[in-house]
């Protein structure tokens, strides 16, 4: 089960998500907005976020003008490793590295296709362990306020 969200900036790239995810029969749930008026970012950075941080979803994506302001909205929840993607290698690699559970992207740099591409490619990488869950325990850390380096 996915987490959607966006702003004005990012409704249309939402919307060709959905229509992927409907096509190949994913299950979502639209946290908005639901137009192209504008509105504010860290709103449906926030509902997508802490509804992925709360394990109600596996996924999250989120869309704005560039996929940066509401990608460093979702990073402000505890739990959330929100990535914006714009190449298809960042798409696998912050799956396979960083864990990643919110993709990023903008409506205003990429294109409706290669956001379906992003999509798919993040939904199907899995994530790789060894030295990357190192890392992974480092960014909880950080979070945590008890990284001691
Ligand atoms: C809204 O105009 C724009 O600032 C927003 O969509 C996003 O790009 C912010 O990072």
């Amino acid at each position: 089960m996915i987490a959607l969200g966006c702003d004005h900036g990012g409704y249309n790239l939402i919307c060709a998500v959905k229509k992927y995810l409907d096509e190949k029969g994913i299950e979502y749930k639209d946290f908005g907005t639901y137009s192209t008026e504008s509105v504010d970012y860290p709103v449906y950075a926030y509902k997508v976020a802490t509804a992925v941080a709360n394990g109600e979803f596996e996924f999250g994506i989120l869309c704005c003008g560039t996929g940066i302001g509401i990608s460093i909205a979702a990073n402000k929840v505890k739990g959330i490793r929100a990535a914006v993607v714009n190449n298809e290698f960042g798409a696998e690699m912050t799956r396979r590295h960083n864990h990643a559970n919110i993709l990023c992207m903008g409506g205003r740099v990429t294109s409706e296709e290669d956001a379906v591409k992003y999509t798919d490619i993040f939904l199907n990488t899995p994530e790789e362990g060894g030295r990357h869950d190192n890392r992974l325990a480092m960014l909880a850390e950080i979070e945590n306020g008890t990284l001691n380096i």
